[in-house]
């Protein structure tokens, strides 16, 4: 089973959670995006929810497919988030942020009162910080913003190289700073090993324009894996 197939065998075992009537978070990424496909299919032969998108990109495939929106000013308690992960700890920290979309995704888990992580075999790690710790920052003073960032992050742990994301986007001007859907920039910093997420957390929280980061710290209730051996599920404990 390729990354793809496992990627919707997580999906296909997460609507085993979906019950008629619930408010629901629809994540972003590859891996989200076959959720969102595969509860289209439901909706359409009239399985009855409502659905608060955690990026343009999703909302587009969201209407696409026929689910009904609503938003978080009109719904703003959820029963359940479905997202994906950049890496997956055994105590379900996340990083999330790849996708650039972590700051809805942020707002919208935490309106939930359950969210499961849906993710193939390769998200699952010993220990965070491998993957690029995404940090959301708004644009306006960026240079004192990177400088409290590091001293935020080696205030904790060791730091590691901080980089502007730049756009991949042909849309954009190449070379210019990825652009968020909230019309912010993204640090990517390439730490490692985060050995405390929490601590680290909160202490990128606490920094004058970060707007959010990408370690999701007892968010995830449950998480599906999929590997070429079949799916497993986790739960927080
Ligand atoms: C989007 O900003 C991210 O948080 C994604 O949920 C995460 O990057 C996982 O994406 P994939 O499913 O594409 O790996």
């Amino acid at each position: 089973m390729n990354a793809e197939a496992q990627k919707r065998a997580a999906s296909m075992r997460a609507l085993e959670f979906i019950q008629p009537g619930m408010r629901l978070g629809l994540g972003t990424g590859s891996t989200a995006k076959h959720f969102v496909e595969l509860l289209g299919e439901r909706v359409r032969a009239g399985l009855d929810i409502v659905a608060v998108p955690t990026s343009e990109a999703t909302r587009a495939d969201a209407m696409r497919y026929g689910i009904p929106l609503t938003t978080l000013d009109e719904t703003p308690a959820l029963d359940l988030t479905v997202d994906g992960a950049d890496e997956i700890a055994p105590d379900l920290s996340l990083i999330k942020g790849g996708g650039g979309a972590l700051l809805r995704e942020k707002i919208v888990a935490a309106a939930s009162a359950r969210m499961i992580v849906i993710a193939d075999q390769s998200k699952w790690v010993d220990t965070l910080g491998q993957f690029p710790l995404p940090i959301e920052v708004t644009p306006f003073g960026y240079a004192a913003t990177l400088r409290a960032v590091e001293a935020a992050i080696t205030s904790v742990q060791p730091g590691g190289p901080l980089t502007l994301r730049k756009s991949k986007n042909g849309n954009e001007v190449a070379g210019h700073p990825f652009v968020t859907d909230g019309g912010h920039w993204i640090i990517d910093a390439a730490l490692g090993r985060i050995e405390d997420p929490k601590a680290l957390a909160q202490a990128l929280s606490a920094v004058a324009g970060v707007m959010e980061h990408g370690l999701f710290v007892g968010l995830a209730t449950i998480v599906i894996i999929s590997g070429p051996d079949g799916t497993r599920l986790v739960e927080r404990t």
